[in-house]
């Protein structure tokens, strides 16, 4: 709405060498504030052997973009994200350690949730998967699943919020369903994240599960992805929330205000499934049964946590760090899809350009779900080849 884009296609990363083709991208011109958010039109990136280009038809909002955006990362930031993004638009800060693998490569296009068609493959590549609706991976392990390695499409390298992205062929997975575009476009960070603590925490059939920030997009996937185990959540989440959270499938909710600890009893529940941190963490700690699992890959409130270790060790507590996604990650998510085994969340849809204002909404934190950006159509050239040639 009224947002101009800005058509001098400077060259970046993004192209280093066809000036010829461009794309429109949101480039992340380094830490700061929404005005680091520039709509600009760059060069189509230029596929290397094993890679495909795809047109990106729906990318999801996650805080992480927020986070990566204002160095929230770096050791020295220790309030929660919606503090931070405020105070970051009085005072920018820039640390080496403030991008989720320590240095951001900025000037560089974020984006970490990518529901795309595939409309070009390296030459090496297989050609029959032009056309293809996929999702991108975003969690990559490039030395193998062996390894806690691992790399992020929109974090260390070139993501989604521009019409194109190339990934490489094997972090793009085909899936055949009615949901749209931006439906899809919620799944890979949220539930992939939400899928690998569920997996990492084995959590069985008749199992009980906490879940904190169960309105969110990781929470609200993780309510799905234990119920679809056969566990049993209990979930804290807003008292205005309550009810969209009950029709997931929580078995119960508190009020996110409530004392845990008061309303559960101290051992009660088998996993607490936590990305919410701050103060709460104590509490969460006494709720586990004796030798149970506590699992986080995230912190939105505060990262900054007091650990009782007489908690820990006591009760034989196993604390389990999320980050890298495990290999069945992926395709089982896909296969959940396929199945019908889960419910997309679109809290709201915006066009790519007005970013700034989804991500401002998006940390008010009312909604419950996700929200998902539309890049702008894509003119296809006389050759039926994306991109258009601009000029300055
Ligand atoms: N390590 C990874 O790979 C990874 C991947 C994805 C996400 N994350 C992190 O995990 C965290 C959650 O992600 P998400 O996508 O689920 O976030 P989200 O959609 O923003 O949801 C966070 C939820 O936390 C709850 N919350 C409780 N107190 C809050 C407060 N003071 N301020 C804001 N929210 C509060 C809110 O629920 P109520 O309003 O119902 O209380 C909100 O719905 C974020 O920190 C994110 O960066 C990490």
């Amino acid at each position: 709405m009224g947002i101009k884009w800005d058509t001098n296609p400077k060259q970046d990363r993004f192209d280093p060498r066809d000036g010829q083709k461009t794309m429109k991208a949101i480039v992340t011109g380094g830490n700061g504030g929404y005005d680091r958010l520039e709509c600009r039109v760059v060069g189509l990136p230029t596929l290397r052997s094993g890679e495909v280009l795809l047109q990106v038809l729906a990318a999801g909002v996650n805080n992480t973009e927020i986070n990566t955006r204002i160095g929230w990362y770096a050791s020295s930031v220790t309030t929660g994200t919606q503090e931070a993004a405020t105070a970051d638009q009085r005072q920018a800060t820039a640390n080496a350690d403030g991008g989720w693998n320590k240095t951001t490569p900025f000037p560089f296009i974020q984006g970490t949730d990518c529901c795309g068609r595939i409309v070009a493959v390296a030459p090496d590549g297989d050609h029959s998967t032009i056309g293809s609706r996929v999702l991108a991976r975003a969690c990559m392990r490039p030395s193998g699943f062996e390894s806690m390695e691992n790399i992020w499409m929109g974090s260390d390298f070139d993501g989604a919020f521009a019409q194109f992205v190339k990934v490489p062929a094997t972090e793009v997975f085909a899936v055949d369903c009615d949901w749209s575009d931006a439906q899809l476009g919620t799944i890979p960070c949220a539930y992939g994240t939400a899928e690998n603590m569920v997996h990492r925490g084995k959590v069985c059939e008749g199992e009980s599960v906490l879940v904190t920030g169960a309105s969110g997009g990781v929470g609200s996937a993780v309510v799905q992805l234990v119920k679809r185990r056969g566990g049993m959540v209990t979930a804290i989440a807003a008292k205005a929330k309550a009810a969209q959270v009950l029709s997931l499938g929580a078995d119960h909710v508190i009020d996110r205000d409530a004392d845990v600890v008061a309303h559960l009893g101290e051992n009660a529940v088998d996993v607490v499934i936590d990305n919410v941190g701050g103060k709460g963490f104590g509490g969460l700690l006494k709720v586990l049964k004796q030798g149970g699992r506590y699992l986080s890959s995230g912190a939105i409130v505060g990262p900054l946590v007091t650990l009782d270790m007489r908690s820990f060790y006591l009760k034989d507590l196993i604390l389990i760090g999320c980050t890298a996604w495990d290999e069945p990650i992926f395709p089982n998510l896909i296969s959940y899809i396929e199945n019908g085994e889960l419910r997309p969340l679109v809290a709201k849809v915006f066009p790519l350009e007005e970013i700034a204002e989804a991500q401002k909404e998006f940390l008010k934190k009312t909604h419950v779900g996700n929200f998902v950006l539309i890049p702008p159509p894509v003119p296809i050239d006389s050759e039926g080849y994306p991109g258009r040639r601009e000029t300055a």
